[in-house]
């Protein structure tokens, strides 16, 4: 079985090869024009999506050694993401899927996040993902393959959001999660006590009031830009202290909750030091076993597509041409 992945929910053009031997390839065209505009402009990506997904697609044969025709169905993501990104991505697939007349795989980008784990290993179920994305913070019980138990999310911002606007308020360009995390390794996570919310409910997060905080905090400054000079790395290691400690208290209520003996991290945020640091601390010694993807499988690509279509093809889930993207899927 070969399996194409297409991923075009967001800011990354990327497409996979997955096959019975494992991952073949794993290209991502990364936009960079979002940058001046620090976040992304939705009709911007559409068009940056356009122009790239064939080369892009090209070289994920390429490098597979593969041609389209090796190709037994193309798995892309349905949703959630950019309507209009997610359309470029869907259509492209759709077309490929009827010129080739080979099957057509929708997947959720969430639960792609979620099997990126299966790439490298094969975490055993049922377990805990703590999935923490640009767009979403949730806390899933996957009870079996494809058999998922939302326990709780955000209520407002995502915790990659909450990474992403603090680091505005303190003047780092967009995405500012990775820039965040890499201050943050040289400075003080106790410098200030930023608030860590909702530690009283059960499995629900909320990151807006710690962005609030940060923002008064620095307002309060006299001269916030001498202050961030000689502090920006505390600040980045606080705010990044307050995030993950809740996160990693509340993956910590649900395993105790759920009682399962495994654990995985999904989504863009679990690429953060602080956080993988902190998950394995937590779980070493308690007889819980901790799953982490691959730097370059936490953040947005078509890897995790692929082998999410792979698995949705070996149970014969397969999607008709009248599939169509879901912003918030
Ligand atoms: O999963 P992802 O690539 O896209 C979505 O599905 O949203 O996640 C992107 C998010 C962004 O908010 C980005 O700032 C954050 O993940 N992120 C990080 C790190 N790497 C990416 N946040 C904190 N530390 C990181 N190392
Ligand atoms: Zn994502």
């Amino acid at each position: 079985m070969i399996i194409l992945g297409i991923e075009s929910s967001c800011d990354e053009t990327a497409a996979a090869v997955y096959t019975d031997d494992g991952l073949q390839s794993n290209v991502i065209a990364s936009q960079t024009i979002h940058e001046q505009y620090g976040g992304v402009v939705p009709e911007l990506a559409s068009r940056a999506h356009h122009k790239t997904i064939w080369a892009t697609v090209e070289q994920s044969l390429d490098e597979a050694e593969l041609d389209i025709d090796d190709i037994d169905a193309v798995a892309v993501t349905q949703g959630p993401g950019l309507i209009g990104a997610l359309l470029v991505g869907v259509c492209f697939s759709k077309g490929l899927a009827l010129a080739r007349d080979i099957p057509l795989i929708g997947v959720n980008h969430m639960d792609a996040h979620i099997y990126a784990n299966f790439i490298d290993e094969k975490p055993a179920y049922p377990f805990v993902a703590l999935t923490v994305s640009g767009g979403h913070t949730q806390l899933v019980h996957v009870q079996n393959e494809f058999d998922h138990v939302l326990l709780g999310r955000t209520r407002d911002d995502a915790a990659g959001e909450a990474f992403d606007k603090i680091g505005k308020i303190l003047g780092l360009p967009y995405p500012a999660g990775p820039l965040m995390d890499e201050k943050a390794r040289q400075g003080d996570p106790h410098f200030h006590d930023f608030p860590q919310s909702m530690l009283n409910h059960q499995f629900e997060f909320s990151f807006s009031g710690l962005k609030t905080s940060a923002l008064y905090y620095l307002q309060e400054k006299d001269d916030k830009k001498a202050f961030l000079d000689d502090h920006l790395h505390d600040v980045c290691a606080s705010v990044s202290h307050a995030i993950t400690e809740v996160l990693v208290k509340k993956l910590k209520k649900a395993i105790e909750h759920t009682g399962v003996n495994t654990v995985v991290l999904a989504g863009g945020v679990s690429a953060n030091t602080m956080l993988r640091k902190k998950a394995r601390k937590m779980t070493e010694n308690s007889g819980v076993s901790l799953h982490i993807p691959k730097l370059e499988y936490c953040t947005d690509n078509a890897a995790m597509i692929a082998i999410t279509g792979y698995l949705k093809a070996k149970k014969g889930e397969y999607s008709d041409l009248s599939m169509k993207p879901f912003a918030s899927l």
